[in-house]
């Protein structure tokens, strides 16, 4: 064989491996495309679900509804009794308290609220979701049906009682859902006693920042700026946490400030 007829044999058969070559190259990387792309989408759908969910607990959490309503209630009820209850500490109710709990959710306040006071003592629930106050009108009937419990609808914003008609109030993990703080805290000004308490439970905003759900529409304010909010409505605040953990939940107990003379 002349030397450039095999040259140029040579030559078509290395083409030919070449495009073999890139066509199972071409081929794996379709194949690879594919897959990545499959993988991608359904990484999407699988954030988009994730997403959905997490915005609908934010939801559930800042008004309660229906039947997962109810199983938030009962869910709040068993993950903040120790939270609740060491703000319910902090009102020092007397035998004839009228407090209230505002934005009571599964209503474990109201029942640590009834047992502070004596019997002569009155608790009210204050919930703007219609789920909570049917799930705690259930759960509470003896209590209502003596008089001892009184369930509103109504909201921080607009509570259902005369001027300085309570002796102490709590709202905890609430205000998370308030767009105007000043406004709420306002109206609790109006309607406790001079002498009273409020009680105002919120939880660790930097260890609330990272769950899943708070990015969904929580207000997640700074507890200085909450307390200054608090100074702005007429009281002064003691800050403590409710224990010593690290991202520990936030109290701050509230009196009428001294007014000037
Ligand atoms: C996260 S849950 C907390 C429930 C309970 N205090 C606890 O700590 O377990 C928030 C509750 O506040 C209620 N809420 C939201 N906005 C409110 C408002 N403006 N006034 C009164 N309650 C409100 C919701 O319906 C919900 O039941």
């Amino acid at each position: 064989m002349a030397r450039s007829e095999s040259e140029a044999r040579c030559s078509r058969s290395h083409r030919g491996t070449e495009l073999a070559q890139i066509a199972a190259l071409t081929d794996s990387g379709v194949a690879e495309f594919v897959q990545v792309s499959n993988v991608s989408r359904r990484y999407g759908h699988e954030m988009a679900a994730r997403g959905a969910l997490m915005a609908g607990i934010a939801k559930q959490l800042g008004h309660p509804r229906g039947v997962g309503g109810r199983v938030v209630g009962l869910a709040l009820n068993r993950g903040n009794r120790a939270f609740v209850n060491a703000a319910v500490q902090e009102l020092h109710a007397d035998n004839d308290a009228v407090l209230a709990d505002v934005g009571f959710g599964g209503g474990v306040g109201l029942r640590l609220l009834l047992d502070s006071v004596g019997s002569t003592g009155r608790v009210h629930g204050v919930e703007v979701s219609d789920t909570m106050l049917t799930q705690a009108a259930r759960r509470y009937r003896r209590d209502i049906a003596v008089g001892r419990l009184t369930l509103h609808n109504g909201s921080l914003t607009r509570l259902p009682f005369a001027d300085g008609a309570l002796t102490g109030a709590l709202t905890v993990n609430t205000i998370y859902f308030v767009p105007g703080l000043g406004e709420a805290f306002t109206e609790l000004a109006r309607v406790i006693a001079p002498s009273g308490r409020l009680v105002v439970g919120v939880a660790d905003p930097e260890a609330m920042a990272k769950l899943p759900f708070t990015s969904h529409g929580f207000r997640l304010r700074p507890i200085p700026e909450v307390i200054d909010t608090l100074h702005s409505a007429g009281f002064t605040v003691q800050h403590r946490r409710i224990n010593d953990s690290n991202g520990a939940p936030h109290l701050l107990i509230c009196t009428a400030a001294p007014t000037q003379a």
